[in-house]
């Protein structure tokens, strides 16, 4: 007789299916983005993604309050500006939107991880990542900038800044910029795999941030590549990153596995807006179990090797867990 294994021994019931499990989602995984924008009152939902707000001054403290009692530690907060210009000025002025929310979210909520997107699209008139001379993005001159961003963000109080520039030695540069400035102390989240994604469409609606002129695949890693994505994640290694992350996250599991396979650092994973977009859509149409296939999602990520999700599912996910409870 032909023998076989028996599989389903270890799927038997709900018990064994947690005896065996291999990967665990949990509050402590999940890093939940926020905007803050300088040109509204109150706050406004962005169309493009159902449940998620953009929220001024006055009101982002609700927000935070709401994501602290759900059990999440860490944030990851952008900013739009109330003005633009070549240089980015609203993304480093000691008194830009982003700085003085972090200094109003530290003050109620020390215990709370604040991580700063350091990066400038949403502040510079070009709508581009750095410093832009005849249509070139030019990349010593983006870094000089961009670790103007991280320094201010960090003296206002911000624990971690995650630059997201993608310009060659961005880590180098910030790194050093940090320590001279006294904050040797405050680690980096380098989003060492960035592609070119059209999954960053409805991100870009709601920070404003879309490049006027041109894209991003002259600074961005285009989505075919693989080795390269080793590169890169090797150079921020070595420039002294605290942190690497892939983005986006549900088309680059592979990269995710990839990058865990070749790095001991602490690796994150970006869910980013268009991965949250299609599955909101989706569900809205009632052709799928939203609750279901975003468990499917995150966990498919841990599986892939993310230690750390950033996700905009963060909250409806810790809502979940405690209402299971
Ligand atoms: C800024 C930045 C972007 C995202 C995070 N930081 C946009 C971009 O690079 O165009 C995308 C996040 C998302 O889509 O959820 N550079
Ligand atoms: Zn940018």
């Amino acid at each position: 007789m032909v023998t076989f294994d028996r599989h389903r021994r270890l799927r038997s019931s709900a018990a064994m299916r947690d005896l065996v499990r291999e990967n665990h989602l949990e509050k402590s995984d999940l890093i939940m983005p926020v905007f803050v924008d300088a040109t509204i009152q109150d706050k406004e939902e962005i169309k493009s993604m159902p449940g998620i707000y953009r929220y001024s001054l006055n009101t982002i403290l609700d927000e935070i309050k709401e994501i602290v009692d759900l059990g999440i530690q860490s944030i990851i907060i952008f900013g739009i500006p109330d003005h633009k210009d070549d240089v980015g000025t609203g993304a480093w002025e000691d008194n830009g939107i982003v700085q003085e929310a972090i200094r109003k979210i530290k003050a109620a909520y020390p215990e709370l991880i604040v991580i700063a997107d350091t990066c400038m699209c949403e502040y510079t008139s070009t709508g581009h990542c750095g410093i832009v001379k005849d249509h070139k993005v030019l990349n010593d001159e983006s870094l000089e900038y961009n670790t103007k961003v991280a320094v201010s963000q960090v003296k206002a109080g911000a624990d971690m800044v995650a630059p997201s520039n993608a310009m060659d030695g961005f880590v180098a540069a910030i790194r050093e910029g940090l320590d001279k400035a006294g904050f040797k102390e405050t680690p980096i989240m380098a989003y060492s795999v960035k592609f070119a994604s059209s999954f960053y469409g409805p991100f870009r609606d709601a920070a404003d941030g879309a490049p006027q002129f041109g894209d991003r695949k002259g600074y961005q890693m285009d989505p075919a590549n693989r080795l390269e994505a080793i590169r890169e994640m090797k150079s921020d290694e070595k420039e002294g990153a605290d942190f690497t992350m892939v983005k986006p996250a549900m088309a680059f599991a592979d990269i995710i596995r990839d990058v865990r396979n070749n790095t001991n650092l602490p690796l994150v994973a970006y869910n980013v807006s268009g991965e949250y977009a299609m599955v909101k859509a989706a569900a809205a149409n009632g052709w799928i179990d939203e609750e279901q296939i975003v468990n499917e999602v995150l966990v498919g990520l841990k599986r892939a090797g993310a230690d750390l999700i950033i996700t905009y599912f963060a909250k409806e996910v810790a809502a979940r867990m405690d209402a299971q409870k």
